[in-house]
């Protein structure tokens, strides 16, 4: 028989991924999302299917991580074998701003998530979407082992649901696991995170629709990965014999100075001729350096991420180019081709995720 999985946060970038994996699979997948005044389903339009349509794998679900309300009876309801919870606010500069609601929903929300389980009654396995984050100042690189020192209010509300996930697992034996995972990008990546500001940019200026792009710290280093990769993490993170946590991320780290002179110079562009300082996109108090130790990961989970920076770099150009409507240069399109031969591939899931997002379609 097939497995039932529930996620929150089916509508960004991981949850829209880890679908598609999971109907892969052959998985029933139910979504919680929000209501929204316009559509906000452009990641997942592409593989939802009509309501009206008999053996539907994917069912989604109103619902807001800031009120426990349904989510009870919801569980109980639908009794998923494996719940992911990824539902966030996930912008850390927008965390300073909004430090209150940042905890309530980033932070409680994982609390709610988990009271939800345990009053159902039911037994189901539990993904915590943990975040480097978690680390702050810690000293790179940074394991399972690393103390935590988060640098921001997204930073702190991630550590309380880290420490909820552990709580339940010891208070209550329940299989919960957490995935701290360092940066992962990919062309579904959300405009404002640095990524992808950049090679949204970057084809914006190559075609004359944009002349200058405003960032902040260009010092910070991030281990940056490949999401496709991080959401097979997460799935066998479940897999596993008992809960855990675990570090996933590439093992190599590199400056936002090092992701602009990589995106521009893919399109033979000199990022110094556009790129200004905005103190706006400065945070009050910043990370500096994450960099991964995944090899428990490498270990017990026999994961591996196969893309690394320069190869994220261009997959994520020839997409913005994509979107913006010019033929990629390629070098991107060919190296998923050649490294990511199963699940995820530029045809079926770059360019249907671009053409959905142009016109997003599904109703309510
Ligand atoms: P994302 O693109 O920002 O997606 C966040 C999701 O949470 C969206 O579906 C969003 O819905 C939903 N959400 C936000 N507020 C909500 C609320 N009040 N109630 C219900 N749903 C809500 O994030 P992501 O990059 O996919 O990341 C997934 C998870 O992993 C997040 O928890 C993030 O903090 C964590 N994480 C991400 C990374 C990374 O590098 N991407 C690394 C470590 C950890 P809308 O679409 O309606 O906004
Ligand atoms: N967003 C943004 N915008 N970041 C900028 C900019 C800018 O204009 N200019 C410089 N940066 C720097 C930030 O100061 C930070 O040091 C770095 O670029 C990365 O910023 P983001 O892309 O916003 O990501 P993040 O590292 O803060 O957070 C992401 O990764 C976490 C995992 O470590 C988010 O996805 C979090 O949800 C996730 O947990």
């Amino acid at each position: 028989m097939s497995k039932r999985a529930l996620i929150t946060g089916i509508t960004g970038q991981d949850g829209s991924y880890l679908t598609e994996l999971l109907l892969g699979k052959d998985y029933e997948v139910h979504g919680i999302i929000r209501r929204a005044s316009t559509f906000n389903t452009e990641r997942i339009d592409h593989i939802y299917e009509d309501p009206q349509a008999n053996n539907r794998r994917l069912h989604l679900h109103h619902g807001d991580l800031s009120t426990a309300e349904q989510f009870t009876n919801l569980i109980y309801n639908m009794q998923p074998d494996e719940i992911y919870h990824l539902g966030a606010q996930s912008h850390v500069r927008v965390s300073f701003d909004v430090p209150e609601f940042t905890g309530d929903v980033t932070g409680l929300g994982t609390t709610r998530i988990l009271e939800a389980v345990r009053n159902s009654g039911i037994t189901c396995r539990f993904y915590q979407a943990g975040s480097s984050e978690m680390f702050g100042s810690a000293t790179p690189p940074q394991s399972e082992l690393t103390p935590f020192h988060p640098r921001s209010p997204y930073g702190a509300a991630k550590v309380y649901g880290h420490w909820m996930t552990v709580n339940y697992r010891e208070a209550y034996r329940m299989f919960s696991a957490n995935g701290i995972l360092f940066n992962h990008e990919s062309p579904r990546r959300g405009e404002t995170f640095v990524t992808r500001k950049i090679t949204r940019a970057v084809a914006r200026i190559f075609t004359g629709k944009q002349s200058k792009l405003y960032l902040g710290n260009l010092d910070a280093r991030r281990d940056w990965g490949y999401a496709p990769e991080y959401v097979e993490g997460m799935w066998r993170i479940l897999q596993q014999e008992a809960a855990s946590d675990y570090v996933l991320g590439t093992g190599e780290a590199h400056t936002v100075r090092d992701f602009l002179e990589e995106a521009f110079s893919y399109l033979d562009l000199d990022w110094r001729e556009y790129v200004e300082l905005d103190p706006r996109y400065l945070r009050p108090a910043e990370v500096e350096y994450l960099l991964a130790d995944a090899s428990r990961a490498h270990r017990e989970l026999e994961w591996e991420p196969r893309i690394k920076f320069r190869e994220l770099v261009r997959i994520m150009v020839d997409a913005d180019l994509e979107a913006i409507g010019i033929t990629p240069k390629g070098v991107g399109r060919a190296i998923l081709e050649e490294k990511f031969g199963e699940w995820h591939q530029w045809a079926g899931s770059v360019s249907k995720c671009l053409e959905a997002a142009a016109g997003s379609a599904l109703g309510d």
